[in-house]
């Protein structure tokens, strides 16, 4: 795994050209997107490159790793409208071509054809990634088997914790959702994971000097071939 450490604005514009590098090479390419905070300075950032012509998005498939079970996605906490909001609605991007599990209804049809969706599109050619204070990825809770395709996942009472934030109440925060594997995710040619702030520190530390074990899901991507982790001196502070 590369490691780039950097202020959350220098590696957010880093993670930016690699996704306007590969829409570039490969107009039609398929992302592999995240929602949460993290992301968000990446996505301003390729709204920017859209709107000044440096790159098109007319022609991308994108597959979100995730939605919470139980919110439509016109709820505003859902990652469908997250991801609107934060990106879809601000680009040139074709929103029939944007995938992102469902949260009600016949989800749970969804999430056991996800996989193959993607494989029909020809896998991911690049995938972003967050990381929870617990080393979860999308939401891949400790335990979770490294061979999980696309399920439905309880979360950890850390993740609702710290999700209910963007919540009015912890009530409200959903206990579970539907999730990428962690298979599903090391099936993507190239992953970027990007973790700002202290909160995240002990993860990033257990994914960079820890072994690999299913009780540190993100410890999965020690084996991926293409892997770049993009840190800020705070997430990476317990590293040295
Ligand atoms: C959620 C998401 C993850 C995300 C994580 C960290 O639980 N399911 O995909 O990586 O939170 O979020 P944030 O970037 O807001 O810290």
């Amino acid at each position: 795994m590369k490691v780039v450490v950097g202020t959350n604005e220098e590696i957010s514009k880093q993670i930016a050209e690699e996704f306007i590098k590969q829409v570039q090479k490969k107009p039609n390419s398929v992302l592999g997107l995240a929602t949460g905070t993290s992301p968000l300075q990446v996505y301003a950032n390729l709204v920017e490159a859209n709107k000044s012509g440096r790159v098109s998005f007319k022609d991308v498939v994108t597959f979100n790793l995730d939605e919470y079970i139980g919110l439509e996605g016109t709820h505003n906490q859902s990652y469908r409208y997250f991801m609107n909001e934060n990106l879809f609605n601000h680009i040139d991007i074709d929103k029939s071509k944007t995938h992102v599990l469902k949260g009600v209804g016949d989800y749970l049809d969804y999430a056991n054809k996800y996989d193959d969706l993607i494989a029909s599109f020809g896998g991911i050619d690049l995938q972003i990634l967050g990381i929870g204070s617990d080393g979860h990825i999308a939401f891949n809770e400790p335990g979770t088997s490294f061979d999980s395709l696309t399920h439905v996942a309880d979360l950890a009472e850390s993740t609702i914790v710290d999700n209910s934030r963007l919540f009015n109440d912890i009530s409200e925060v959903p206990t579970k959702a539907v999730t990428m594997g962690l298979k599903s995710i090391m099936n993507a040619k190239k992953i970027v994971l990007i973790a700002t702030g202290k909160n995240k520190a002990k993860a990033i530390k257990e994914l960079l000097t820890g072994d690999k074990s299913e009780e540190n899901p993100a410890s999965v991507l020690i084996d991926h071939p293409d892997v770049t982790i993009y840190v800020d001196k705070d997430a990476y502070s317990l590293v040295k």
